[in-house]
C-alpha cells in the first residue's frame, strides 16, 4: 500500500502585493515529499522557501493550487502535536526560562507536564543548553536561542518538522548537535523539512533536494542525482605543471587546479579539446576521472545561469 506522503503540493501559486509591486513568491511549485524522508529546500534570498512552509503551516492564505501536510488540506485543523515548526528569525518569550519554553510549547502542542518533564533534559542536553535552562532567554546569544529553538520544534515528538535555517548563528560544536538531532530524527522516522543555506550541511543531512528560484522549482531530486556531475572529471598530469587552469580556461569550466591536477566540467568536445592541449604541451596525462559535483557547485551553476538571481 502506498503510504501518504508527509507534504504534497500541486500547481501552488502564491502572490504578494497588487499591481506593479506585485510579487509571484511561489509560481506553480509541485512537489511531494515521502514520509521518514530528510528534505532540503534550497534557493537564494527570495526564492519562496518561507513562503511554501508558511503555506504548509497554515500561516499564509490566498493561495492558487493544492496543499496537504499529513493528508489533509492545508488549513485543517491537524493537532498541534504531529507538527514542529522552527520558524526563521524566531523569538522565544525573553522573561520565560529555557525549561519553561520547552515545558509551556509541549503543553501547548498537547503534551502533558509530567511527560515533558521526563524529556526536558534530555533535549536541553542535545542542544547544549543543560547549564543555561534555568536562565532566561533574553540573556541568550543568538546562537543559545537558535538551539532552543530547535528544542521547542522537536520537544512534543512531532510526526514533520519544519526547520527554517536551524543553524543561523549556531557555533560549529553547535551545528554539529543539529546534525546529530536530525540523523536521530531520521533514524526514528519523523520526517524534516529544512530550508537553508549551508550547502555543505545539506550534502551531509538530506536524501531528497529541491531549488527553488523566483517561486520556481529549478531541479529536484535525491543528493546522488544532484551531484552526479554530468561532464565533471578531474585530470590528474605526471608532473607540476605552471597555470593548468589558465592553459584549459577555454575548454571548460575549471572548478579547481593544482599543480598536477585540474577539475574541469566539459561536454565531449570540451574534454577532447583539453586532452589536445595538454598533449601538444608535451604533457602526460596520469588519469582522467569522473567526479561528483559539490551541491554549491551545482547550485551556483544552476541559480547563477538565471537571469536576475538577485533578490526581488
Ligand atoms: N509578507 C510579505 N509581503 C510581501 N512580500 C513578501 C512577504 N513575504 C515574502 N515576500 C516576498 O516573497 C518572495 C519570497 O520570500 P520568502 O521569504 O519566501 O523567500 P526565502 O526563499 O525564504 O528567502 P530567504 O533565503 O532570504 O529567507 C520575496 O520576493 C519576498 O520579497
Ligand atoms: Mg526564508
Amino acid at each position: 500500500m502506498k503510504q501518504t506522503p508527509a507534504v504534497s503540493v500541486q500547481d501552488l501559486v502564491v502572490r504578494y502585493g497588487k499591481g506593479k509591486t506585485a510579487v509571484r513568491a511561489l509560481d506553480g511549485v509541485s512537489l511531494t515529499i515521502e514520509p521518514g524522508r530528510v528534505f532540503g529546500l534550497l534557493g537564494p534570498n527570495g526564492a519562496g522557501k518561507t513562503t511554501l512552509v508558511k503555506v504548509l503551516l497554515g500561516l499564509v492564505g490566498g493561495y492558487e493550487g493544492r496543499a496537504e501536510l499529513l493528508g489533509e488540506p492545508v488549513g485543517r485543523a491537524l493537532p498541534r502535536r504531529r507538527v514542529g515548526y522552527l520558524p526563521e528569525a524566531h523569538r522565544l518569550p525573553g522573561y520565560l526560562t529555557a525549561w519553561q519554553v520547552l515545558e509551556l510549547f509541549g503543553m501547548l502542542c498537547g503534551r502533558e507536564r509530567a511527560w515533558l518533564r521526563q524529556r526536558i533534559p534530555g533535549w536541553l542536553e542535545r542542544v547544549g543548553m543543560r547549564e543555561a535552562a534555568h536562565r532566561k532567554v533574553k540573556q541568550y546569544s543568538k546562537g543559545m536561542q537558535q538551539r532552543l529553538g530547535l528544542a521547542q520544534a522537536l520537544v512534543h515528538e512531532p510526526e514533520v518538522v519544519f526547520l527554517d535555517e536551524p543553524t543561523d548563528g549556531v557555533d560549529p560544536i553547535g551545528r554539529a548537535a543539529v546534525r546529530e538531532v536530525i540523523a536521530e530524527l531520521k533514524r526514528k522516522g519523523t520526517t524534516v523539512f529544512l530550508n537553508s543555506h549551508l550547502l555543505m550541511e545539506v550534502e551531509q543531512m538530506c536524501d531528497h533536494v529541491v531549488i527553488l528560484n523566483r517561486g520556481r522549482i529549478l531541479r529536484e531530486g535525491s543528493l546522488e542525482e544532484m551531484t552526479r556531475g554530468a561532464g565533471a572529471v578531474r585530470i590528474d598530469l605526471g608532473r607540476d605543471t605552471a597555470d593548468l587552469a589558465g592553459k584549459l580556461a577555454k575548454c571548460g569550466q575549471v572548478t579547481d587546479s593544482g599543480p598536477r591536477h585540474v577539475d574541469l566540467i566539459a561536454d565531449e568536445q570540451g574534454l577532447g579539446a583539453a586532452i589536445d592541449k595538454l598533449r601538444a604541451e608535451g604533457l602526460a596525462i596520469r588519469a582522467i576521472t569522473p567526479r561528483k559535483l559539490t551541491l554549491e557547485q551545482v547550485f551556483i551553476d544552476l541559480v547563477g545561469a538565471q537571469a536576475g538571481s538577485a533578490p526581488r
